[in-house]
């Protein structure tokens, strides 16, 4: 039997492992990177290293399983990045060439434009990342995670959070729009989705 609990710092490579296994479209991204840590720096770590309040680990036997993985202020955690992650990942991964269009240079890109806080979402403070190994999708794991997530949220008194969903995932679109979440703005690609919380 599973359990919800909070993040701790023990965690953090499971993390990196589940954002891989489920970072193609929810499907597994092992064999589209040659460095499987790339797509977590992005994704997945800086929320539970600078977070942690906000990071809640679905576990087995205290194993990490699936995550939900936030920050209540955006723009603030922006900021943060800005400051003390990113600077030393692009030292790390040098700016890819224009013509690499593997999968490593797409994240490589985004770790050098840095986290960009849209001007749709800009009444929707917090975001959020969630991920479930294949095995315990569908059991009511992700409602679960985000029920813990929302009620944290409404804690510290924020009226609303977004997230960006790949339109080719339509299994977590199915899922954020049966959580309640409507759609903000949809992109060429992408769709953001976002939740107010009632006073
Ligand atoms: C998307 C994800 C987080 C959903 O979590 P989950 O544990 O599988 O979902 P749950 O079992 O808690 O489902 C919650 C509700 O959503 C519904 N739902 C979930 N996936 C659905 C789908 N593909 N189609 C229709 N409904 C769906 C469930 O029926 C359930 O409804 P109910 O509570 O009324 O019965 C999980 O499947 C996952 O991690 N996928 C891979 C990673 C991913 O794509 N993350 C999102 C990246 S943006």
């Amino acid at each position: 039997m599973y359990e919800i609990r909070n993040y701790h710092p023990s965690d953090l490579t499971a993390l990196y492992r589940i954002c891989l296994k489920t970072g193609n479209s929810g499907k597994d991204a092992t064999d589209l990177h040659s460095d499987p840590e790339i797509i977590g720096h992005f994704y997945a770590a800086p929320y539970a290293v600078f977070e942690p309040e906000l990071s809640f680990i679905a576990a087995i036997d205290n194993a990490p399983y699936g995550y939900i993985i936030g920050t209540k202020d955006s723009t603030a955690f922006r900021d943060k990045c800005e400051e003390e992650w990113f600077p030393v990942l692009r030292e790390r991964y040098k700016m890819p060439a224009a013509e690499d269009t593997s999968h490593d240079a797409k994240i490589i890109r985004l770790i050098h434009a840095g986290l960009i806080v849209k001007d749709e979402v800009k009444d929707y403070p917090a975001h959020l990342h969630i991920d479930i190994l294949p095995e315990l999708q569908g059991q009511g794991i992700g409602r679960k995670l985000m029920d813990t997530f929302i009620a944290k949220l409404k804690e510290l008194n924020v009226p609303a959070m977004h997230l960006e969903v790949g339109k080719s995932n339509l299994n977590a679109i199915q899922f954020y729009e049966k959580m309640g979440f409507h759609i903000i703005h949809e992109y060429e690609q992408s769709i953001a989705f976002g939740m107010k919380f009632e006073d």
